[in-house]
């Protein structure tokens, strides 16, 4: 396993990028179960302080961390800047989080002594990272584990080693033993090697769908792992009475496209309502034309840029024309400019008529748009998937929301806003095939850390009062 190459390429050219070497699994397994002690023992005060530092050094970094997260996923510039504040902002977050949600609490029922709740580490966690915000997300596993007391070996998406590489540097240069925050390049074949690790003590995953159910299955017999999923979608985006169309139309947009459509929490079904959809949809197509595709750096910005990697983009083309192709009605096709580059334009698609709409995340910049006759169509159209990350209620009024927050089963239930753009303050997480009830973002602190419950006395004192002879 320790001599394969990795590469990886920018979207956006196809030029090399990075390369680098798969990691030795077996031994960063045990250079983190040699460090855990020492950082588990450290006072959480310290622990703050380390990420503390960590956030000033992605600070002092921004810029570099920035262009680098834009080269190597081909997001806009403006957009991968975003990205680099919300892995500072997570810090803060996470000391808040920790304090809130586990850290130290005293009962005070207990008769002549105390009880209390303290929470301990699990000790070596795995955190797999995907490539859409190759920083943020597994940085929002990184930093609440560490807080928590845990040691940290990180496996960066395959496509995108240099940004984990980049991150790693930030925690290692803050002054953290390079073994407590240990990077691990590989694919897939190295993910499943540390799953099945026995030394490790968790999991923590964002990704596929189906890389998230084979960990799920790998760990199946190992219930002592603790495991967090977070997972796609196939999110709906349900549009009611409104007289702010170009508001709706920027919203959709938004919520489908942004990051060519590269988010777990994209609209991917626009649901409307029948008397809605001729004007509604009207805004959405004039609005989607002036969307600017381009390289990350282009000026004028663009909106958004290429997909991942060209095979993303074939893969995104087919999927596509099956739809045309099995009774859904282009209302904008999809096309790649450039034969040999991952650039997609968006695509919009009515698939109101097809018989077997597939249950997919199709990750990329699709919008398939789905017309109903009424609002309870409109909530069983937006149930209509095994998939419950977000969802939003765009127009009616507070008891139309009342009634889609009742009724929908997702994470997330936004009204008037994206589907996507998901706070770090709130927790982060899905339903169904999204996630495995354990959300990531602020609640991700109850996945780092598990409780236990003490009564305490300084003294023995008992005595039996009853059944003695
Ligand atoms: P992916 O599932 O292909 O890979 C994610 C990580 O898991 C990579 O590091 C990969 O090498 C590793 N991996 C793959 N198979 C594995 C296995 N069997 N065992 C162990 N490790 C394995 O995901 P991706 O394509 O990089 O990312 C895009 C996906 O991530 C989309 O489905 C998107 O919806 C999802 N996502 C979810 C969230 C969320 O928080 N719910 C956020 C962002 C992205
Ligand atoms: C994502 O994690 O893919 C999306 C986060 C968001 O924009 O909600």
């Amino acid at each position: 396993m320790t001599d394969q190459a990795f590469v990886s390429y920018e979207p956006a050219s196809g030029a090399e990028l990075w390369r680098g070497q798969a990691c030795d699994v077996d031994e960063c397994v045990a250079n983190a179960r040699r460090a855990w002690p020492v950082w588990a023992a450290l006072p959480l005060a310290n622990r703050i302080e380390f990420v503390r530092r960590f956030a000033n050094e992605v600070r002092k970094e921004g810029d570099a961390f920035a262009e680098l997260i834009a080269r190597e996923t081909g997001k806009p510039l403006w957009e991968a800047r975003t990205e680099v504040d919300a892995v500072i902002a997570k810090v803060e977050i996470s000391i808040r989080a920790y304090a809130e949600r586990t850290g130290k609490k005293k009962l005070d029922s207990a008769l002549q002594g105390t009880a209390a709740v303290r929470h301990k580490p699990h000790g070596v966690m795995v955190v797999l990272g995907p490539y859409n915000f190759p920083a943020h997300l597994p940085n929002g596993h990184i930093v609440p584990a560490l807080i928590a007391g845990n040691v940290v070996i990180f496996k960066p998406s395959e496509k995108t080693p240099a940004v984990g590489e980049f991150l790693v540097k930030c925690f290692h240069q803050s002054g953290i033993d390079p073994a407590i925050v240990q990077l691990a390049i590989g694919g897939p074949d190295e993910g499943k090697a540390l799953v099945s690790h026995r030394q490790i003590d968790g999991v923590l995953f964002t990704g596929s769908v189906q890389s998230g159910v084979a960990i799920n299955r790998a760990l199946a017999t190992n219930p002592a792992k603790i495991v967090a999923l977070e997972m796609g979608g196939n999110n709906p985006i349900v549009v009611m009475d409104t007289p702010k169309l170009a508001d709706a139309a920027a919203l959709i947009a938004q919520s489908a496209f942004t990051t060519a459509g590269q988010r777990c929490t994209a609209a991917r079904r626009l649901v409307v309502l029948d008397h809605l959809y001729d004007p509604l949809m009207e805004e959405v197509l004039k609005l989607t034309d002036r969307l600017i595709v381009d390289e990350p750096f282009a000026d004028p910005a663009p909106f958004m840029g290429p997909v991942i990697d060209n095979e993303t983009a074939e893969l995104l083309s087919n999927s596509f024309l099956h739809l045309v192709t099995n009774g859904g009605k282009a209302l904008k096709h999809m096309k790649r400019p450039q034969a040999d580059k991952p650039f997609l334009t968006p695509g919009i698609i009515d698939t109101t008529n097809m018989a077997d709409r597939p249950d997919m995340e199709l990750f990329g910049p699709i919008l398939q748009v789905i017309r109903v006759p009424d609002f309870d169509a409109a909530i069983v159209e937006a149930n209509n998937t095994r998939f419950g990350l977000s969802a939003s209620l765009i127009g009616g009024g507070p008891q139309d929301f009342n009634r889609f927050w009742a009724h929908v089963r997702a994470g997330i239930i936004n009204w008037n806003k994206p589907t996507n753009g998901a706070s770090s303050a709130a927790p982060f997480g899905g339903v169904g095939l999204s996630g495995n009830h354990r959300p990531a973002a602020f609640y991700a602190a109850d996945y780092c850390a598990y409780p236990v419950a003490s009564t305490e006395m300084d003294q023995p004192r008992a005595n039996i009062g009853v059944g003695l002879k």
